[in-house]
């Protein structure tokens, strides 16, 4: 009689777990995850932002609000702008996940000379911020390139 009780028992455990086992691989996929949380690769900021001629566009109205604006403009207006906007294409793409390689100068580097403060590369944010606005970016987008930035701020402001 005890026997039969542990053979009933273990023939119940064994459908139960073929049942979530047969469940489990019929339930629908996850849909994909836009932020990857494992670190592996996603490109989907690079998307948000509208690929390469995204980027491009966004680059042309920064520069222009960086020339126009009191505090960046000294810097910008008499550097080389094509080369700058250039380089800040493959360097977003790179940090978004896009299909590119960043091949300018060290962020240090560049810097080293200029005698950037915190003032100077807030105002530059703030015109990050009007252009990515422009763009109709969403803000919780405009947030992650954001964050992706503000490290470098650790070796660009040297006063
Ligand atoms: C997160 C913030 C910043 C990023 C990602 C960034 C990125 C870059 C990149 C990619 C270049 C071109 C590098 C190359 O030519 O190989 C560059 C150059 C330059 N940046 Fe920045 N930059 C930042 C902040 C600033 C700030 C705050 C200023 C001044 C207000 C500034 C002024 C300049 C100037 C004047 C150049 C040209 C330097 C030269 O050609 O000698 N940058 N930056």
């Amino acid at each position: 009689m005890k026997n039969a009780l542990i053979a009933a028992t273990v023939a119940c455990a064994a459908m139960l777990s073929a049942i979530i086992t047969v469940r489990a691989q019929t339930a629908p996929a996850a849909p994909m995850p836009t932020v990857s949380m494992d670190g592996t690769h996603s490109d989907a900021l690079y998307r948000t932002f509208g690929e390469k001629p995204g980027l491009v566009k966004l680059m042309d109205d920064f520069m222009t609000r960086l020339v126009a604006d009191p505090v960046t403009g000294p810097f910008f207006g008499p550097a080389n702008q094509t080369r700058i906007k250039a380089e800040l294409v493959d360097q977003f793409c790179q940090l978004m996940g896009g299909p590119c390689t960043y091949t300018g100068v060290d962020m240090k580097t560049i810097h080293a000379s200029l005698g950037i403060n915190k003032a100077d590369f807030n105002a530059l944010v703030e015109e990050l911020q009007h252009a990515m606005d422009d763009q109709g970016i969403p803000f919780r987008d405009q947030n992650k390139l954001l964050a992706l930035l503000a490290p470098m701020h650790r070796v660009i402001i040297t006063q």
